[in-house]
């Protein structure tokens, strides 16, 4: 099999990594990182084996394939430059900072009969995977994602950053239109928001709230859910997955004085199913994951898990939480 020449833009905190997995792939070669700051991309050049460059253009002629992993503000002009000459990319999340921009990314990328990835990760999260082999129908979801403050991605707020992920969960798990949004968010450090609350209502009902920090103590990666199957919650960070099912008997018997008297003592051991699940059993790590499945839709031409459209959709979504976030307070009208 001829490996793909390979090549990663933006070589930081996670182009890196990026580079550090590509150089294993026995399906890759990379052919060489790029990073504006000469240093960082020569030391990563030295430690995966290959070529260093500061500026993009230098891998045009050179690359079958490229991962784009420079500030989000930057991604637009990187990824066009690639497009233009039909090199699909895997660009990490957010796509673009508009959607705007990103329209113009999909119509480069169809004009020049290529395609883009967009890097949610999570979506290769094997307690995700899991969560989606378990078919549900989710009248209200939550979900949580909390961080420290890394001193990245100041040139996005939370939003972009860290909502951005759980956007486009909820996008995969809800397969309805979005009805309308409320959000409000804060800055704390700086002049984009670091704090975020947002509330999604579906034309079939659903209910999403979400919640996102990046100056928080206590790091946290969770989703609930509940319908009328039950309730699961997925923990991101440590890969676990908990599924609570009432049985038949429960979910369609009114509650009588004998039912309710023993849902009292045996709640949850005869009429709630509890299932705690380990996930963190994959033999590959997440990125590695993300990563092959760029590569098998390079080779195969079929589409990648995470596509083009998708990061279009979750960055729409994010921009109208965006909006609200810094719509003016209303006020009451005066009399
Ligand atoms: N999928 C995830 O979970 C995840 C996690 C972290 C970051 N990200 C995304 O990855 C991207 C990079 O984030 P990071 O934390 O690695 O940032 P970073 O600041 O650590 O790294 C970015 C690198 O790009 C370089 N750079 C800037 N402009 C460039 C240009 N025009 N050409 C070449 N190099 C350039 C910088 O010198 C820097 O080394 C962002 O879009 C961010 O949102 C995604």
């Amino acid at each position: 099999m001829q490996r793909l020449r390979v090549g990663v833009v933006g070589v930081g905190h996670l182009g890196k990594e990026h580079a550090r997995i590509v150089a294993t792939l026995p399906e890759a070669e990379l052919v060489g990182v790029v990073d504006a700051n000469g240093a960082q991309a020569e030391a990563v050049a030295q430690r995966c084996g290959t070529q260093a460059y500061r500026d993009p253009r230098a891998l045009l002629s050179r690359v079958d394939a490229v991962v784009v992993a420079v500030p989000t503000v930057h991604h637009r002009a990187v990824a066009a430059d690639f497009l233009r000459q039909g090199i699909p990319l895997l660009i990490e999340k957010p796509m673009a900072v508009t959607v705007r921009q990103a329209d113009e990314l999909l119509e480069l990328a169809e004009r020049h009969r290529t395609f883009l990835q967009v890097g949610h990760i999570e979506r290769f999260n094997p307690a995700f995977e899991q969560l989606q082999k378990r078919p549900m129908q989710p009248k209200y979801i939550s979900c949580e994602r909390y961080s420290g403050f890394s001193g990245r991605s100041t040139d996005i707020g939370v939003v972009l950053d860290l909502m951005i992920h759980d956007l486009d969960l909820v996008l995969t798990l809800v397969r309805a239109p979005l009805r309308s949004v409320e959000a409000l968010g804060a800055a704390v450090l700086g002049g984009n928001e670091d704090l975020a609350q947002a509330r999604l209502t579906f034309a079939n009902g659903c209910v999403a709230d979400l919640r996102a920090s990046r100056v928080h103590p206590t790091p946290a990666r969770h989703m609930h859910l509940f319908g009328p199957e039950g309730f699961t919650g997925v923990d991101f960070a440590r890969r676990r997955l908990t599924v609570m099912r009432p049985n038949e008997h429960l979910r369609q018997n009114p509650l009588d004085a004998a039912m309710l008297a023993s849902l009292k003592t045996d709640l949850f051991t005869r009429h709630i199913h509890v299932e705690e699940i380990d996930c963190d059993t994959a033999p590959r790590d997440q990125l590695t994951c993300e990563l092959q499945d760029f590569l098998r839709a390079v080779r195969t031409g079929q589409s990648p898990r995470v596509d083009g459209a998708a990061g279009r959709a979750a960055l729409a979504v994010a921009s109208r939480i965006l909006d609200a976030v810094h719509a003016p307070a209303s006020l009451p009208m005066a009399a």
